[in-house]
C-alpha cells in the first residue's frame, strides 16, 4: 500500500498509546517462562508482538487477550514443548535473539526463520555467547537466520558483550536463567534494561554493578500482574510532528520514559525543544508519565558516543528533525542503524535528498545541515516500519504530497499510526 501524506498546519491534541513494544517482548516471554498466570495490561499490539506470541504458542504456551488484559498461561523453565513446525519470527529482530536464549536450555531442537529482512540480519552475536554456555547452534554461514538450534544444558559465563546491544545482553540473561550458577554480562555502553527490570518483578536475582549486569540460575519464577506503558519510540513520531509543526501542542499520556530510554527527549530538549514530563509514576519497576510536546525552533548538534545506543531507534526521525535545525546535526557512532529493519543510515540519506535536504552518508553516521525546506517526494520506505514513519512525518511539514512506498509496514510496531497522525493533523 502507498499513503500520501499532505501538509499539514498544526498538530493539536492528546494521546494514549499502546504498550512499548522492547517491554512487551520481555513481558511475554518472562511471563512464558514464570510459575503461574500472569496478566499483562496495555500489551503492544504490534505485527512484531504477535510473532513473539505466536512463536510462545507453538512451543505450548496458552495466551489469551480479552478487556485489554492478556493472559499468559506461564510453563517453568521446563514446561516448553517441541514445536510441530518451524518458528516464524517475521520481521522481529528481538523475537528471535531473546527468544533463542530460551531455546537454547531446552531439550528439543527448533528452527528459527523469518521475513526477507531477518535472513539479512547478523546472528553470530547470540550465536557466540550462546556456545560459550554450551548450547548447540548452527547458522546459515555462521551468521544469518534459519537458526537451528539444539537445545540442551547450559553453563553460566561472563561474557563481554563485543557490542552495545540489549538484544543480545537479554538472550544472554535468558540463557542465564537455566544455568547453574551467576552469568554476567557487561556492557561497552548502557542500553535499555527492560529486561533486567522484568526478571526482577517476575522474583530473578539480577544484580546490577556499573557497566555489568548479572543473574543467578537456576531462577525460579513467579506470575506477575504488568502494566506495559506507551512506545516512547512510537511516541517519538507524534511528538517530532508536533514540534515541527508551527502552533501545535500534543500531550502523550503514560508513555514508557525509563531513564535508558528517554534519551531522546533529553536530546530534543538540548536541541531547543519545549517538552514537559509530568504525572511520573512507577509500576512494575517502569517508570512513565505524560510527555507534553510544543512547536519549537532547533538547533544543530552532535549526536556521538554513549547516547547512542539509547537513541537507536529514534535516529530516523532525529535525522528528519535536523533537516528544520538551524545548523549543522552530525550523527556518529551509528553504524549499527545498517542492519536493522533496513540499512538505515542509507534509507534515510536516499530519502533525505529526494525531499531536498541537505545531508551526507557517512559510514558510521550522517550530517545534516539545516533548515531547509522539504519538498514533496516518492519515498521508499524499504519496508522499514520506523522509515516510513519518520518520512510521513517530513511529509507533513513538506511543500506538496509526500508518497510513502509500502506504507503497510507501520503496523510492525505501531498499528494505527495514520490513524491517530490524521486525528492530531489539523490542514
Ligand atoms: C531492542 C534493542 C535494540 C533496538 C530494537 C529493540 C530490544 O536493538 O534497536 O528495536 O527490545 O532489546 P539492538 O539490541 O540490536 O541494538
Amino acid at each position: 500500500m502507498d499513503k500520501i501524506i499532505s501538509p499539514v498546519k498544526k498538530i493539536i491534541g492528546t494521546v494514549r498509546l499502546a504498550g512499548d513494544k522492547s517491554i512487551s517482548h520481555r513481558a511475554l516471554m518472562i511471563a512464558a517462562l514464570a510459575e503461574g498466570v500472569s496478566e499483562i495490561e496495555n500489551l503492544s499490539q504490534s505485527a512484531d508482538i504477535q510473532s513473539t506470541r505466536d512463536c510462545l504458542k507453538k512451543i505450548g504456551v496458552k495466551i489469551e487477550s480479552r478487556n485489554g488484559v492478556t493472559r499468559v498461561f506461564g510453563k517453568g523453565l521446563a514446561g516448553f514443548t517441541q514445536p510441530a513446525n518451524i518458528l516464524d519470527v517475521g520481521n522481529s529482530g528481538t523475537t528471535m535473539r531473546l527468544l533463542s536464549g530460551l531455546l537454547a536450555a531446552q531439550k528439543f531442537a527448533t528452527t528459527l526463520t523469518g521475513d526477507d529482512s531477518i535472513r539479512r540480519r547478523p546472528m553470530s552475536r547470540i550465536v557466540h555467547p550462546l556456545r560459550k554456555m554450551g548450547a548447540n547452534i548452527q547458522a546459515e554461514n555462521e551468521e544469518y537466520a534459519p537458526l537451528i538450534i539444539y537445545g540442551g544444558k547450559l553453563n553460566p559465563i561472563s561474557y563481554r558483550l563485543p557490542l552495545a546491544s540489549a538484544q543480545v545482553k537479554s538472550c544472554v540473561l535468558l540463557a542465564g536463567l537455566f544455568a547453574d550458577g551467576v552469568t554476567k554480562v557487561i556492557e561497552p555502553q548502557p542500553t535499555r534494561d527492560h529486561s533486567e527490570r522484568m526478571l526482577q518483578t517476575f522474583g530473578a536475582q539480577i544484580e546490577k554493578d556499573g557497566p555489568s549486569v548479572s543473574v543467578a540460575g537456576p531462577a525460579k519464577l513467579t506470575a506477575q500482574h504488568v502494566y506495559v506503558p506507551g512506545d516512547l519510540s512510537s511516541a517519538a513520531f507524534l511528538i517530532a510532528a508536533t514540534i515541527l509543526a508551527d502552533g501545535s501542542q500534543l500531550v502523550v499520556e503514560k508513555v514508557g520514559v525509563n531513564p535508558t530510554r528517554r534519551a531522546f527527549l533529553s536530546l530534543l530538549i538540548e536541541m531547543g525543544a519545549e517538552i514537559d514530563i509530568t504525572n511520573f509514576a512507577n509500576l512494575n519497576n517502569e517508570f512513565f508519565g505524560d510527555v507534553v510536546a510544543r512547536s519549537s525552533k532547533l538547533k544543530g548538534m552532535k549526536i556521538g558516543g554513549e547516547i547512542v545506543p539509547q537513541i537507536i531507534d529514534e535516529i530516523p526521525i532525529l535525522a528528519v528533525m535536523a533537516t528544520q535545525a538551524e545548523g549543522v546535526t552530525e550523527i556518529s557512532g551509528a553504524g549499527e542503524l545498517r542492519v536493522k529493519e533496513s540499512d538505515r543510515l542509507r534509507a534515510l540519506s536516499s530519502n533525505l535528498q529526494r525531499m531536498g535536504a541537505q545531508v551526507i552518508e557517512k559510514e558510521d553516521g550522517l550530517m545534516i545541515t539545516g533548515p531547509t525546506v522539504l519538498r514533496g517526494a516518492e519515498i521508499d520506505s524499504f519496508r522499514d516500519h520506523r522509515i516510513a514513519m519518520a518520512f510521513a512525518v517530513a511529509g507533513l511539514i513538506a511543500k506538496g504530497e509526500t508518497k510513502i512506498q509500502n506504507a503497510e509496514c507501520v503496523e510492525i510496531s505501531f498499528p494505527g499510526f495514520f490513524e491517530i497522525l490524521q486525528e492530531v493533523a489539523h490542514v
